[in-house]
């Protein structure tokens, strides 16, 4: 399939008939964020199902709407519940929800995603803002017919993860009570988690937390050159760490505990921006 502008532009020309601004913020809403949604004020709600060109959520704890509306008085719109290459998608249709975004008019990408915590200095419920990423696994979302629209076929991602929003970030967390780092993200395809022996290649390489999402949203936001904001949430010590199986449980109970704290951690945020 090549994706064209006009495709993107389909979805995007939908969305525009059913609301009457500009959204400058895009959030994407990743496990630890559910009650964000609740933040929202008037609140419009489209569910990916309805979106002309869109694709749908297959997992049963990610939604599968937009939500547009007002949040500490900036216009934004949610992501609640995204794409991951582990649910059949193709790296290449994995572009589609950014592109979209971008041509609504938003400004500012956060990203929010569960990740495991191969730094041992880290624990679950810390926060870390990813500073780069490592990806050695799977395709780029950008391979095949580079649409020129949205930016060039080569270009630079040494500063993806922009360093003022990083700046901001960090000033919000005081006062918080969460304990939040500046790390490196590394992808794994999943929808395995991972072996202890590619955990302890990843900690090698240079990686504090490993997840199965986020890089190929940042790595779409990149191309269009949309400032990028990464956030993890520690919901786990990642594999081998330590003595005892890895459990999808430990992740969504670890992101229930923290999830009302970091809610408030993205408003200050989005305020600040
Ligand atoms: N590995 C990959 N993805 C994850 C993890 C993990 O340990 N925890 C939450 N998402």
């Amino acid at each position: 399939m090549t994706y064209t502008y006009e495709y993107f532009k389909k979805s995007a020309d939908y969305l525009k008939e059913k609301i009457d601004f500009v959204p400058e913020i895009a959030i994407v809403l990743g496990s630890c964020l559910g009650p964000f949604s609740n933040e929202i004020e008037n609140p419009v709600v489209i569910d990916y199902a309805d979106i002309p060109n869109f694709l749908v959520s297959t997992v049963s704890s990610h939604a599968g709407k937009l939500i547009f509306g007002t949040v500490c008085g900036k216009k934004v719109v949610c992501m609640s519940g995204r794409f991951h290459s582990y649910e059949g998608y193709d790296f290449e249709q994995l572009v589609i929800p950014v592109r979209v975004l971008k041509l609504l008019g938003v400004k500012t990408l956060i990203l929010t995603n569960a990740a495991g915590a191969v730094n041992t200095d880290y624990r679950p419920g810390d926060v870390m803002l990813v500073s780069d990423h490592i990806k050695l696994t799977g395709a780029s979302p950008l391979r095949g017919h580079n649409v020129e629209e949205f930016g060039p076929r080569f270009f630079d991602i040494s500063r993806m993860y922009t360093p003022q929003l990083r700046e901001i970030a960090l000033k919000c967390a005081e006062g918080t009570g969460l304990t939040v780092h500046e790390g490196v993200y590394m992808f794994f395809t999943g929808p395995q988690f991972e072996t202890p022996a590619e955990i302890r290649a990843a900690r090698i390489l240079g990686a504090d937390a490993v997840g199965m999402s986020t890089v190929t949203e940042a790595l779409t936001a990149a191309h269009c050159g949309m400032p990028l904001l990464a956030v993890s949430v520690m919901t786990n010590m990642a594999a081998g760490v330590l003595d005892r199986p890895l459990t999808s449980e430990e992740v969504d109970e670890t992101a229930k505990t923290i999830e009302h704290r970091f809610s408030s951690y993205m408003k200050k945020i989005v305020a600040a921006i």
